[in-house]
């Protein structure tokens, strides 16, 4: 682990304030090449319906006080229905002027048992991505995000040691089934935020609040990236776009800004050491080809891994928000987040934080790996945030460009409203609202669809 305190100095730049004048003036993506990839995100799970994995048993459980793991006490049982409606989805990216769209495949839909394998699913997932493919949007393809079969949830989910050779079995399959259709992989969603909250805050499955294990299920997704990467490769051999390259994979990682809430040493230590080992862990395993997780007085894992060198043709980075650490340093919580003073928050409580975003950017500018923002949004169920929060966060993205850094697209989560985890239905994050207690879901545009549609005229790709 790199020393906390040095990770802040050198990892996480001064806070800086955006100018408001300056946003307002930016023609969005003006400056960005043709090749520029637009689009918006979404996952499997939180859209299809009809799934039933190791979430959809957990959505049906309680804490011991008699809370629902589900805030609202909903579930994605039926979520957007999106495996029925793909179509309507389709029209709300052409509607956007979109030229990428990342959305997920469901493990547990495609193989229900293990080994087995459903053709017509597999038909379904073909007929969307050519779908997609025919009206100039390119499939990006999420294999895995947040969501086991029940086969795998039963031996133990990601204390299974079998777990990250079975998810690159599917990563496999997928790469022989879809390879002619899909270039683009992101083999695994946020590893960090998984392992927070399923192990570390128990609020996903599998329900555990253990540092050790949080530990060690980071360790085998590092294992399982390393792996997929290798059985994408050897499996799709493709070239579906015609670029002379038959795969590009990345991971999405969740990168969140962690600034010390005053100058006091133990918030600066602190918010190092959150720093590193939420952003930093995993990117480290990859840069350095091996499995390496380290918190002082739980764990000291390093390990050679040669699969993880060289397993990313891209970095997603999924951006939200910054948190003002207040350090603690006993107790059962290293810190507590502080609010910062005059900034807006989205309706999940969340900052929102703009200059993070290039912050980000820049921080990981040069290491090797493009950058693609595979999600950056805003829960904004009154519609009154999302217009200003692209703006902003498209002017972050420009201004990166525009200082030398290998942006190479924008996608913004997410394109329907969905089904936001332990949260239900209360996140609204959809560029398309919907309304879930309506029996036809329909997708319907928000003020920020104008927003988005401006930045894709500059961009070029819509007309
Ligand atoms: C996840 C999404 C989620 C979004 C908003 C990201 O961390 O990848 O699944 O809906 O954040 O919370």
């Amino acid at each position: 682990m790199v020393l906390p305190a040095l990770a802040l100095v050198a990892g996480c730049a001064k806070p800086i304030t955006f100018d408001a004048g300056a946003i307002a003036a930016n023609r969005m993506l003006a400056g960005a090449p043709p090749g520029f990839l637009l689009g918006a995100a979404t996952s499997a799970y939180q859209i299809e319906g009809g799934n039933h994995n190791d979430w959809s048993e957990w959505e049906k459980g309680r804490y011991p006080d008699g809370t629902p793991h589900v805030l609202d006490g909903t579930s994605a049982t039926r979520a957007a229905d999106s495996w029925n409606f793909w179509r309507a989805d389709l029209s709300a990216l052409q509607l956007l002027g979109a030229n990428v769209y990342r959305l997920g495949i469901e493990w547990s839909r495609l193989e229900p048992t293990e080994g087995a394998w459903d053709q017509a699913a597999a038909a379904r997932y073909r007929q969307m991505f050519a779908a997609l493919r025919a009206a100039g949007i390119t499939p990006i393809v999420t294999l895995y995000h947040f969501t086991l079969p029940t086969w795998v949830a039963a031996r133990g989910g990601w204390d299974w040691d079998g777990a990250p050779a079975a998810l690159a079995a599917f990563a496999g399959r997928a790469g022989s089934a879809f390879g002619d259709l899909v270039d683009w992989w992101c083999t695994i969603n946020e590893p960090n935020v998984l392992v927070a909250k399923g192990y570390l805050a128990g609020q996903w499955p599998p329900g555990a609040r253990d540092p050790h294990r949080a530990a060690m299920a980071l360790a085998a997704l590092m294992r399982a990236h390393g792996l997929m990467t290798g059985a994408l490769r050897e499996n799709d051999r493709t070239d579906a776009d015609g670029d002379g390259r038959a795969t590009r994979i990345g991971i999405a990682q969740n990168l969140r800004i962690f600034d010390p809430y005053s100058a006091s040493p133990v918030d600066g230590i602190v918010a190092g050491a959150a720093d590193d080992f939420y952003n930093q862990a995993f990117l480290d395993a990859v840069t350095l080809g091996r499995v390496r997780v380290v918190l002082p007085g739980v764990i000291d894992i390093d390990q050679p891994f040669p699969p993880l060198a060289g397993s990313l043709d891209y970095l997603g980075v999924n951006y939200y928000t910054r948190d003002l650490v207040v350090g603690h340093l006993g107790g059962p919580n290293i810190y507590t987040p502080a609010s910062a003073p005059d900034r807006p928050r989205n309706d999940l409580g969340w900052e929102i934080y703009p200059e993070g975003l290039y912050r980000m950017l820049l921080r990981y500018a040069h290491r090797g790996w493009p950058l693609l923002v595979t999600e950056n949004g805003v829960a904004d169920g009154r519609g009154v945030l999302r217009s200003d929060f692209l703006r902003a966060h498209l002017y972050a993205v420009d201004r990166a460009r525009a200082e030398g850094v290998e942006v190479i697209g924008y996608l913004y989560w997410s394109l329907i409203d969905n089904f936001e985890w332990s949260h239900g239905y209360r996140g609204h994050f959809g560029l398309y609202a919907i309304d879930f207690e309506d029996p036809t879901l329909t997708r319907r545009p928000t003020a920020a669809v104008a927003t988005f549609q401006e930045a894709a005229r500059n961009l070029g790709t819509l007309h």
